[in-house]
């Protein structure tokens, strides 16, 4: 059996006994590191289509941990798997992009949310010139200072959000001059937002929900 646990910051009880007692372990060398996984039970990230085959060549009955960023389901692994045939269970944690917006107590039901880790940064950066909440996944060569140059002249703020959930996690609002010359630690996301994360929220846009639906979220009215 396969299953895909989620990881942000410390490893929870429930991931560091399945890791202790799955036959293999599949996952980024730090997250590998961080779980005390011996080396005779590893497959280490890099390639997930090498892990993919190593996976199905392997004994049904193996029991597999795979361990991956966040939320496996949300820009993540299990997509690759399922395309790969495998049925993996999921225990999720939390999305380094829901992390992220909670470090400023900022809602984002109303977000964009796109990756250029190994894509394109262009859609990106459309989508931000056109949208007033933007999370972006990042890599080191798409990042913080890139984003902020291809928006010069827009007028957008920039968190830059840092090792969620290590203990070196940091979360900074930045101008765009200051995006520009910032030096991202890896890994990061950012969010690109057309006010300040203290100022007011802009009206909810409604567009999930259509028009002339009652309100999409809870109001402040008497309680019943
Ligand atoms: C392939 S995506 C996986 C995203 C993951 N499924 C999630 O929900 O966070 C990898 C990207 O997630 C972001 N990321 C993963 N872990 C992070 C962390 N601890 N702090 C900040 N960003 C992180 C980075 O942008 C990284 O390039």
């Amino acid at each position: 059996m396969i299953t895909v646990y989620g990881l942000l910051g410390r490893p929870s009880v429930e991931l560091r006994i399945a890791a202790a007692a799955a036959d293999v372990v599949v996952g980024g060398a730090r997250h590998l590191d961080r779980l005390d996984v011996d080396e005779d039970r590893r497959i280490v990230l890099g390639s997930l289509a090498a892990a993919i085959e190593q996976l199905g060549s392997g004994r049904a009955e193996a029991e597999v941990v795979v361990v991956a960023s966040g939320d496996p389901l949300y820009f993540g692994v299990v997509r690759a798997l399922r395309a790969a045939g495998l049925r993996p269970a999921v225990v999720p944690a939390v999305s380094s992009i829901a992390a992220a917006f909670a470090a400023i107590g900022l809602p984002w039901d109303d977000a964009a949310v796109v990756s250029v880790h190994g894509r394109p940064l262009q859609p990106a950066l459309d989508l931000a010139r056109n949208t007033d909440k933007v999370a972006v996944f990042t890599s080191a060569d798409h990042g913080v200072r890139e984003l902020a140059a291809g928006l010069a002249g827009i007028g957008r703020w920039f968190v830059l959000a840092e090792r969620l959930g290590e203990d070196d996690q940091q979360v900074t609002v930045l101008t765009s001059e200051q995006a520009l010359d910032a030096t991202p630690r890896e890994p990061n996301v950012v969010l690109i937002l057309s006010r300040h994360p203290s100022d007011d929220d802009a009206p909810w846009p409604g567009s999930i929900a259509g028009p002339g639906a009652p309100a999409p979220y809870p109001t402040l009215g008497e309680p019943e």
